[in-house]
């Protein structure tokens, strides 16, 4: 029996028919066809379709697409500014070459995002600690945590505004 689910997605009121099973990973990349978010396991083991959920990150294949009826929610696909200037955080990761075939990346990045709005000042452990539910295949991790730490630099500097 389909459900009928809303919520605002990148600052956009959507209403979909979805299935009880329906993830809200399916929702977002099939219905929606926000496939930035990727699917790397469909276990909650890789974070490589993190997203926001009311401000915090989570993992969009470990919650099915009717628990966010009503949620708002933020895909890498909302970062950027409407002119296309880069998040700070997305800035970091090009400047730092944070990625190699990318497929990690979004996830990456919208759980960096809310690593530093929960601590906006972290050690190199801490960023590791705080990125240990995302996994990259390619980098070694080395530059992704110099993108995330200069991007707490860049943003003590000027604070981002808040989702
Ligand atoms: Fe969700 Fe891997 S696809 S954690
Ligand atoms: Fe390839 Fe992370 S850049 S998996």
């Amino acid at each position: 029996m389909p459900i009928s689910v809303t919520l605002t997605v990148n600052g956009s009121r959507v209403t979909r028919e979805v299935e009880g099973r329906t993830l809200l990973v399916q929702l977002l990349r099939d219905q929606l066809g926000l496939t930035g978010t990727h699917i790397g396991c469909d276990t909650s083991q890789c974070g490589a379709c993190v997203v926001h959920v009311n401000g915090a990150s989570v993992k969009s294949c470990t919650m099915l697409a009717a628990q966010a009826d009503g949620a708002d929610v933020m895909t890498i696909e909302g970062l950027a500014a409407p002119d296309g200037t880069l998040h700070p955080m997305q800035e970091a990761f090009r400047h730092y070459h944070g990625l190699q075939c990318g497929f990690c990346t979004p996830g990456m990045v919208m759980s960096a995002i809310d690593l530093l709005k929960h601590n906006p000042d972290p050690t190199e452990k801490e960023v590791r600690e705080g990125l240990e539910g995302n996994i990259c295949r390619c980098t070694g991790y080395h530059n992704i945590v110099r993108a995330v730490l200069a991007c707490a630099d860049a943003m003590k500097a000027q604070p981002l505004a808040a989702e």
